[in-house]
């Protein structure tokens, strides 16, 4: 082969694009629906609303609120400033709000003893609100994560977590939360058969209007990290959840859990974390039709409120494009941290 051959193509310039190109002759053009604000209103075919959002909250004792380091913007607050916001929230038309307690390494011991003293900072936190917004919904967390010394969700023997036992403990933790005032009931826990056996403790002690919204299918999530530090059990979880927890690579087993929550009684189901489980949030709504929510949890907030302070995203854009996400998947509803940073740009629009 002669020299001049072996020598790489040039690529010859085509000098300035030439605007006066043929048409392509389509019929159908996609974007002419896109060509105006209005239009695009017109088509859109999903809507974030207030009534979408709950707000989750996290109290402390004490007198002074308290950053969550790896969740700018977040803070602990103390029972009265829940009350502020339980204030805030229901002045911003979000429907309900979610209590977590951070609770203070002495009360914590081996059988999350605290979870059921009627008077725990969540049950006074409850009570609080009910008497200063009795028209707000209040969702209360079972599991007994923020009252163990090992940090778990549940009792343990040795290195297991122990299911019937800790169903137990969870059942007196609902009916102490149903007893100060909490409205739905949330239990977070994975175990097995807990949502049964709460539902049929709170029909029999005369709480039959309180309502389940079950953690249905909860992974074994790196997201929960920033929740950890916020509500301590970080600093003192022994090993990880993966014998309770899902494991993410799992699909099919999201839907009998599910079905097996409705069956037990669940009124509500919820998918956690959110958006890398979006999949998962289409089937359940898909296969079940039921109310079901997304929990966009501590760490995606974080990712997207971490960027954005960095300057890396646009953060007011990127938690709306989010939260629309899980509407469009068929969420009923969110629970967020930008719960009344997106309520008040959503009351500002109207
Ligand atoms: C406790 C609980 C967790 C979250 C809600 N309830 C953490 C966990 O299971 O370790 C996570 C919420 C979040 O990350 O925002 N069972």
């Amino acid at each position: 082969m002669d020299q001049a051959k072996r020598e790489a193509p040039r690529v010859r310039s085509l000098g300035a694009p030439s605007l006066a190109a043929p048409s392509l002759g389509l019929t159908v053009r996609p974007r002419r629906n896109r060509q105006s604000e209005w239009a695009r209103r017109l088509v859109r075919e999903n809507t974030l609303s207030t009534n979408d959002l709950i707000w989750p909250l996290f109290v402390i004792e004490g007198s002074e609120a308290r950053d969550v380091k790896s969740m700018p913007g977040v803070q602990r607050l103390p029972i009265e400033g829940i009350v502020t916001e339980a204030r805030r929230a229901r002045d911003l038309d979000i429907p309900a709000i979610a209590l977590f307690p951070y609770t203070e390494p002495a009360l914590r011991d081996p059988n999350g003893t605290e979870a059921v003293n009627a008077d725990n900072l969540v049950c006074r936190t409850v009570r609080a609100i009910k008497a200063a917004v009795p028209d707000i919904g209040i969702v209360t967390d079972v599991a007994l994560d923020p009252y163990t010394s090992h940090g778990h969700d549940g009792v343990m023997d040795g290195d297991t977590i122990l299911n019937d036992e800790t169903v137990a403990l969870l059942v007196a933790q609902a009916l102490t939360l149903a007893a100060a005032g909490a409205d739905v009931i949330a239990p977070s826990d994975m175990m097995d058969g807990r949502v049964g056996a709460i539902r049929t403790a709170l029909d029999e002690a005369g709480y039959g209007h309180v309502q389940i919204m079950a953690y249905a299918a909860k992974y074994a999530s790196a997201f929960y990290g920033p929740f950890r530090d916020a509500v301590g059990s970080n600093a003192t979880l022994v090993g990880d959840k993966r014998t309770y927890q899902m494991d993410p690579a799992n699909s099919d087993e999201a839907i009998r859990e599910v079905a097996l929550d409705l069956e037990e009684g669940a009124d509500m189901v919820m998918i956690k974390p959110g958006l890398p489980y979006l999949d998962i949030i289409y089937r359940v709504k898909e296969t079940f039709g039921v109310p079901t929510f997304a929990y966009q949890v501590s760490g995606e907030y974080a990712m997207i409120e971490g960027a954005a302070r960095n300057g890396w995203i646009d953060g007011d854009k990127a938690m709306v494009e989010s939260l629309v996400a899980f509407k469009r998947a068929g969420a009923d509803g969110i629970l967020t941290y930008f719960a009344p940073r997106v309520a008040a740009m959503l009351k500002a629009v109207k």
